[in-house]
C-alpha cells in the first residue's frame, strides 16, 4: 500500500469548500480534525437504523446498539494494544479522562505527595491535578523545559523521589509539536515507584500507540482529534489500578445494586460510566480507527513527519517569522510569531485568505510563560495536509506584510 493524497482528501468533504473567497486551507488540526465519509456514514447509519439505549437490552435495536457499542470498545482496545477491553473507559474526551483519574485515583493522595507535570502540558493535564492536590494537601511540581522546548530530563530525574506519586505528561505537545520521550519518562517514574498518565490527545492520530510498550498506567485521548466526532474519548488504565479506584460520578449504569442502606458498584468498565454514554460517538470512533487502519499507516506517518519538517523549514526561511521552540522531535504542530503583527491580527488576516490556523496560548499558559510570550500562531497538520497547504500559508504570511 502507499499513500494517494487526492484519494484520501476526497474522503473529507469539509476540506472542499471556499472560505472568504479562497479554497480552504485547514491548518487547525490540533484543535480538531475534519471527518472522513466513513465516520459521517457510521454516525448516520447508527441513528438511522440502530438507535437505542445500550445494556439491559430487551429489544432488537437495543441489542444491536449494545453490540456496536461494545464492539467499538474492543476496537479501541486493539488500537492501543490494551490487555483487556475492560480497561477502556468511555469519556467525553481527554479532559474528562484526566479529570476521572485526578478525582478518583486522586482520593488516594496524601498531604506532601507530589505530582510531577511537565511545563509543556495543556491545561487539561495541569488543572485537574491542581484541584486534586488542593483537596489533599499534595503538591503539583512542574518539570522544566530546556531552551529548545524539550522536557529537561536531568531536571526531571532530580525531581523524582519518594514523594512522587504520579507523573503527568503529554505524548505530543499541542502547542509546539514536541514528541516527548514517553517510554524513558515512564521507566524513570517506575524506578521511583510513581505512576504515569500520558495525555495522548495529540498523538493518536499520528503515531502508533502501544500502551503496553509505553509502560504507562493511564492513557487519555479524544476522538475528535483523530477524525471522530466531538464528545467521545477514552481513558485507558491498567486494570489492577482501575479495580482499586472508587467511582467518580454516580448514576445509572455504574451501579450493581442501589438501596438507601448503601449502594454497590458495577464491574469494570461500567463502574466509571455513569449515565447514557455517547453511543453514536463510540461507534463513530471505531469507524475512525478502522479508517486509519485501512491506510498505509507507516506511509502516513512518514508523510506527516516530512510535512512537519517542511512546515518548520519554510516558516524559518520566511523573513519576519520566528519559530517558537526547537524541539528535538516535532510532529504535527509548529508555533511561530510574526514581527510586528499580533497573533490575533495574523489569525484574522490569514482567515481572510482562506487559511485556518489557531492563535493564542493554546491552553498552555505555563508553556507560553516559559518562553516569555503571551501566545503564538500555530499551524497544525493532519493526514490530508499537503505541501500546497503549506505553500499557501507561506504566501499568505508574505501578503500580511502588505497590510502592515
Ligand atoms: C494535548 C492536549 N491535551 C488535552 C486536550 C483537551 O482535549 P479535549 O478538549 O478534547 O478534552 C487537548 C485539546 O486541544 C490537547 O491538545
Amino acid at each position: 500500500m502507499s499513500l494517494c493524497l487526492p484519494t484520501l482528501r476526497r474522503q473529507f468533504p469539509a476540506l472542499h469548500q471556499e472560505v472568504n473567497g479562497h479554497p480552504l486551507v485547514y491548518l487547525d488540526n490540533a484543535a480538531t480534525t475534519q471527518k472522513p465519509l466513513a465516520v459521517l456514514e457510521a454516525m448516520s447509519a447508527f441513528y438511522r437504523s440502530d438507535n437505542a439505549n445500550v445494556h439491559r437490552a430487551s429489544h432488537v435495536l437495543s441489542t444491536r446498539a449494545t453490540a456496536a457499542f461494545e464492539a467499538a470498545r474492543e476496537t479501541v482496545a486493539r488500537f492501543i494494544n490494551a490487555w483487556d477491553s475492560r480497561e477502556v473507559i468511555w469519556t467525553r474526551g481527554t479532559t474528562e479522562a484526566i479529570n476521572l483519574v485526578a478525582q478518583s485515583w486522586g482520593q488516594s493522595l496524601q498531604a506532601g505527595d507530589e505530582i510531577l507535570v511537565s511545563t509543556l502540558e495543556h491545561h487539561a493535564n495541569i488543572v485537574p491535578w491542581q484541584l486534586a492536590a488542593e483537596r489533599k494537601g499534595a503538591k503539583v511540581v512542574p518539570i522544566p523545559l530546556d531552551a529548545h522546548g524539550d522536557i529537561d530530563l536531568d531536571a526531571y530525574r532530580a525531581l523524582l523521589g519518594p514523594r512522587t506519586r504520579l507523573v503527568a505528561v503529554g505524548h505530543v505537545s499541542n502547542a509546539l509539536g514536541t514528541v516527548n520521550p514517553v517510554a524513558t519518562i515512564t521507566s524513570l517514574a517506575k524506578a521511583a515507584g510513581a505512576l504515569v498518565l500520558v495525555d495522548g490527545a495529540q498523538a493518536v492520530a499520528h503515531l502508533p500507540v502501544d500502551v503496553q510498550r509505553l509502560g504507562c498506567d493511564f492513557y487519555a485521548f479524544s476522538g475528535h482529534k483523530m477524525y471522530a466526532p466531538t464528545g467521545i474519548g477514552v481513558l485507558w488504565g491498567r486494570r489492577e489500578l482501575l479495580e482499586k479506584m472508587p467511582p467518580w460520578q454516580g448514576g445509572g449504569e455504574m451501579i450493581e445494586r442501589v438501596s438507601f442502606a448503601g449502594t454497590t458498584f458495577n464491574r469494570l468498565p461500567f463502574k466509571f460510566e455513569a449515565g447514557t454514554p455517547h453511543i453514536a460517538g463510540a461507534v463513530s470512533l471505531a469507524a475512525a480507527i478502522n479508517f486509519l487502519q485501512e491506510q498505509d499507516r507507516p506511509a502516513l506517518l512518514t508523510h506527516e513527519q516530512t510535512l512537519t519538517t517542511y512546515l518548520a523549514d519554510q516558516l524559518r526561511a520566511t523573513p519576519g517569522v520566528r519559530l517558537v521552540g526547537a524541539p528535538q522531535q516535532r510532529l504535527g504542530a509548529v508555533s511561530f510569531l510574526l514581527d510586528e503583527i499580533h497573533p490575533q491580527d495574523a489569525g484574522t488576516l490569514l482567515d481572510m485568505q482562506g487559511v485556518a490556523v489557531r492563535v493564542g496560548h493554546h491552553c498552555a499558559m505555563p508553556l507560553m510563560e516559559s518562553f516569555n510570550i503571551g501566545g503564538t500562531i500555530r499551524a497544525s497538520l493532519a493526514c490530508y495536509s499537503t505541501h500546497t497547504d503549506i505553500d499557501t500559508l507561506i504566501g499568505a504570511i508574505q501578503k500580511l506584510k502588505e497590510f502592515f
